[in-house]
């Protein structure tokens, strides 16, 4: 039987292009090939601190978890599909879930694509029916509009702390935390 090796020749590369090189962007469940464009887009923001960031063996270990976002370039002859946004929804328990990773290209930004992501994990989050689903985030006007309120993280169960403790700002958070009553709305 052969052994699957990793493959070291594997990029993640954060793809360069501007607003008006994107053709239509559309919504789906994240594929295995869709984890390098996934970290490449995370650890873009990660690296000036604004997310957490996430490597190959996370994503893969959590692909069921994600949507992502894709988009081909116009006047493109590759074909080739790039992601353009992604989040996850991280089941925690019965009654919660919290929404993870949530990046949009900057090229997309400011265009309804991350209310659009967050409506659909919220949808997940129904159908599965948790009753509510909440963040740890620094845009928080950005989930304000999206219907999440903020809340006492001191009411969260002892589950979210043990994520907490894997997170290098444990010591000094600076996220807020915000909640979405699923179930009510
Ligand atoms: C936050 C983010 C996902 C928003 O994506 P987006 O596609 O631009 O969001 P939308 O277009 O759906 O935004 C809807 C509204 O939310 C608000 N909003 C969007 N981004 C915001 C931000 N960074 N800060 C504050 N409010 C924001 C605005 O009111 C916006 O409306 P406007 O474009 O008319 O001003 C995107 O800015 C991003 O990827 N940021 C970097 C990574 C990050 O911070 N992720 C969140 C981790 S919890």
């Amino acid at each position: 039987m052969d052994v699957p090796l990793i493959s070291h020749g594997d990029q993640a590369i954060f793809p360069e292009f501007a607003a008006s090189e994107i053709g239509d962007i559309s919504i789906r469940s994240a594929k295995a090939g869709d984890v390098h464009g996934m970290s490449a887009l995370i650890n873009h923001y990660a690296s000036s601190n604004v997310m957490l960031a996430r490597g190959p063996q996370y994503l893969f270990q959590h692909l069921q978890d994600y949507i992502v976002a894709t988009a081909k370039l116009k006047n493109d002859g590759s074909n080739k599909e790039y992601v353009v946004g992604c989040a996850a929804l991280n089941v925690l328990w019965a009654d919660l879930a919290e929404v993870r990773s949530l990046a949009v290209h900057p090229s997309c930004q400011h265009n309804g694509l991350g209310a659009k992501i967050v409506k659909q994990l919220i949808e997940r989050c129904a159908s599965l029916e948790i009753p509510r689903v909440f963040c740890f985030t620094l845009v928080d006007k950005f989930f304000a509009g999206c219907g999440f309120e903020p809340f006492s993280r001191e009411l969260l169960p002892p589950i979210v702390w043990a994520e907490c403790s894997k997170c290098p700002k444990f010591y000094h958070c600076d996220e807020i935390s915000m909640i979405y009553e699923v179930l009510q709305k």
